[in-house]
């Protein structure tokens, strides 16, 4: 079964969580068709993302059920899709660098990114929950947050949990990241979505971070179904069939999921 996929590439303004959301509606609700299967936002896609201090960032988190949470499920309800998106999230001992899965008035899933990248170590708990899978209308459906990218396991994790599409909220300022995707999506044959932002950032005497943007879906077999420009919002928009990322057969004896040999990878580690 084809479902719709829209994927924002947004230009957040930071500390302005309200006037970003509403241009986030705007733009997903003027379109001539706004209805989708699912949509993806960038991370931290309200809040903006250099953080300066801590006061900053519990100044700016948000409980699960907060303004966020009442966005993503207004938006769900005007377009009928599974809504994944990040935020700085208020938890007990501090906050995360979060995403929030919802659809209707449901919580699916909430993740706390478990790899956090450079500054975020200074203001952010790490996530020491798994990776989630969640049932969605058009199957299982994975979270993970940007630079979690670069660790396989992460993505092998949600794959082999039976995610066949797998949700990622981004703010890459890595060149490496788009074309990095196309292998994470090809060796464990799952469509991955990825919603980065465009724009730049310097605060507080920090060295400036420009994000890349390159927005896109790749599917299971390494396509670019599409991309978006580096330097420019966009709204992404394509159908795919989350059926093609179930089988891992590559050859008619090579199932290779079922041919990995974890046995010996694990004399590998420490
Ligand atoms: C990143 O994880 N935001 C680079």
């Amino acid at each position: 079964m084809n479902i719709t996929i829209t994927v924002v590439q947004n230009s957040p303004e930071f500390g302005q969580p309200e006037k970003n959301r509403a241009e986030i509606a705007r733009s997903v609700l003027g379109q001539s068709d706004p209805s989708a299967d699912l949509i993806v936002l960038p991370e931290l896609f309200a809040s903006g993302y250099q953080f300066d201090s801590r006061a900053e960032v519990e100044d700016l988190a948000e409980p699960e059920d907060g303004p966020t949470f009442r966005f993503l499920s207004d938006l769900s309800d005007r377009t009928g899709a599974v809504i994944v998106g990040g935020l700085p999230i208020r938890r007990s001992g501090g906050v995360s660098n979060g995403a929030l899965a919802v659809y209707g008035k449901t919580l699916l899933a909430s993740y706390d990114k478990i790899h956090l990248f450079d500054e975020e170590r200074e203001f952010f708990l790490e996530g020491v929950r798994p990776l989630p899978v969640v049932a969605t209308p058009f199957g299982p459906l994975g979270l993970m947050i940007c630079f979690d990218w670069l660790f396989p396991e992460a993505l092998r994790s949600l794959a082999l949990s039976g995610a066949l599409v797998v949700a990622h909220p981004s703010n890459w300022v890595l060149p490496f990241g788009p074309q990095g995707m196309i292998l994470r999506s090809v060796e464990n044959r799952v469509f991955t979505v990825t919603a980065n932002r465009v724009g730049r950032e310097e605060r507080g005497g920090r060295a400036p971070l420009t994000f890349i943007g390159q927005s896109q879906i790749i599917g299971p077999r390494g396509d670019i179904i599409v991309r978006a420009p580096s330097d420019a919002p966009a709204l992404l928009r394509a159908r795919i069939d989350p059926e093609e990322a179930r089988s891992k057969k590559v050859a008619s004896r090579s199932d290779f999921f079922e041919q990995r040999r974890p046995e010996l990878y694990l004399s590998l580690l420490p």
